[in-house]
């Protein structure tokens, strides 16, 4: 591989370097082009061919269906890790040791209580409020109940910052569904694991002792895992764009929790079941909707297929799948959505509209049905999606800064009027 690209534009010949990955991806670095060219930009919507960033974080390979945070296959993770441990080896870059992880642990649970008032802005709320809304305005208000600004040159304050909102986030997750089921406001416990405790404090009831059902654990460590970082995703990417400005990590993350609500993005899982749903009570013709899903003029798209990056498979479909059976069978729960989804599933593998644009299930496809089994309302999916991401999101903000990456700052290519007289209202 040679290690300059050339540009050529009319008479004039460019030259640019080539940045290499550690596994082997290319780049063309482009960095200097506007100012040798005299003004001459690349557009590219969406940024299918952009790369915003050079980052250790996370590596994937959508052609393989290979994913690895920090160097360690998603597979592994998934089985031999907890979550806490994948959130400390994306944030602080190795997997941590039993005294590291024991310190980040207790560090996060002395964090894990919010300022009272906190309550206030709950109950202003509607009862039927999104609770991916309520979670961003209640990110966003932490930075009023914590002002100071990071010092991101301070080990220690990005670490204080870290465990803050690593604590604190589980608990708004937490009121965010209790709100919604008109159940107390409760905290956890410090005894308690990172996710065990974020399960009592989602699902105790105010009249009964609550005891973790492990099969549930286990399956929520394994979805936290799987949903932690997807690199430069349209929430991560606008995370880091925010925090470009010096915003802090709060209202950067708070920004990060808009971008995932969307259905395109995390707000496809909420998407999937809805979609089942609807399949159900119209009577299960898996094959009307498939109809449907490839007629251009009909804007209905199969929730859960496709993906910006893998165009082979997903593997954290592939993990989620094999844990959606398990959890169901474990709990003895037979639902017939999953019946239409292996259904719906398997009609897209063998059908060439598919097959041709290499649309294949992504990890919202089967997440949505173990978060059903678990007593987990639908609009609380994309929540839970953000629960699992939130150390995808604070590792890539932490990079960005201590990489002192530029801000954020595209350009474009103007399409409109040019110079026009302006004319007077009464003459309009
Ligand atoms: N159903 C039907 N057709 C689809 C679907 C789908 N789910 N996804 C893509 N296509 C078709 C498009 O119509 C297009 O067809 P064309 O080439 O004939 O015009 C082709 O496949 C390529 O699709 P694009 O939208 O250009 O692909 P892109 O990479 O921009 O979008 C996306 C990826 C947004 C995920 C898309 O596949 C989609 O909308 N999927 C459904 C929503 C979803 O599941 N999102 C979750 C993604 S995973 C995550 O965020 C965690």
């Amino acid at each position: 591989m040679p290690d300059i690209a050339k540009l050529q534009i009319g008479e004039n010949s460019y030259e640019f370097p080539l940045v290499k990955g550690s596994e082997n991806e290319v780049a063309i670095d482009i960095k200097t082009l506007r100012g040798v060219t005299n003004g001459v930009i690349t557009i590219d919507p969406g940024y299918k061919n952009s790369g915003s960033c050079t980052s250790s974080i996370t590596f994937l390979d959508g052609e393989k269906g290979i994913l690895r945070y920090r160097g360690y296959a998603i597979e592994d993770l998934a089985k031999k890790a907890d979550f806490l441990e994948v959130a400390y080896a994306l944030i602080f870059g190795d997997l941590p040791t039993k005294q590291e992880i024991k310190q980040f642990h207790t560090d996060i649970q002395s964090q894990s209580i919010v300022d009272e008032d906190v309550k206030k802005i709950m109950d202003a709320f509607p009862k039927n409020a999104h609770p991916m809304g309520v979670l961003s305005s209640l990110t966003s208000a932490l930075v009023a109940f914590n002002p100071s600004s990071v010092n991101v040159d301070s080990k220690e304050e990005m670490y204080n910052a870290i465990v803050k909102i690593m604590g604190k986030f589980p608990v708004l997750v937490a009121w965010a569904l209790r709100k919604k089921q008109g159940l107390p406001l409760n905290y956890g416990s410090k005894s308690l694991g990172y996710v065990e405790n974020i399960m009592k404090m989602m699902f105790e009831q105010p009249n009964e002792e609550y005891v973790a059902n492990p099969v549930i654990k286990d399956a929520l460590d394994k979805l936290l895992i799987l949903h932690a970082d997807h690199e430069q995703n349209c929430s991560t990417s606008t995370v880091r764009i925010v925090g470009s400005s010096h915003a802090g990590l709060f209202a950067s993350l708070s920004a990060g929790i808009s971008a995932l609500w969307g259905p395109l993005h995390g707000g496809a899982n909420q998407a999937v079941l809805e979609m089942l749903e609807a399949i159900r009570e119209d009577g299960g013709d898996t094959k009307k909707y498939m109809a449907k899903a490839k007629d251009k003029n009909d804007p209905f798209r199969l929730m859960g297929f496709g993906h910006r990056v893998y165009k082979n498979f997903d593997p954290r479909a592939t993990i989620i799948k094999v844990a959606a059976d398990e959890v169901l069978k474990d709990l003895g729960i037979e639902d017939p959505i999953l019946d239409i989804a292996r259904g719906l599933e398997q009609e897209a593998l063998n059908d060439p509209y598919f097959v041709d644009r290499k649309l294949y299930p992504n990890v919202d496809f089967y997440s949505g049905i173990i978060y059903r089994a678990m007593g987990i309302p639908v609009e609380m999916f994309t929540v839970m999606f953000a629960l699992g991401r939130l150390p995808g999101w604070i590792a890539q903000w932490k990079e960005m800064r201590e990489n002192k990456e530029p801000i954020g700052r595209p350009r474009q290519i103007y399409t409109g009027e040019n110079l026009r007289e302006f004319v007077p209202l009464e003459q309009r």
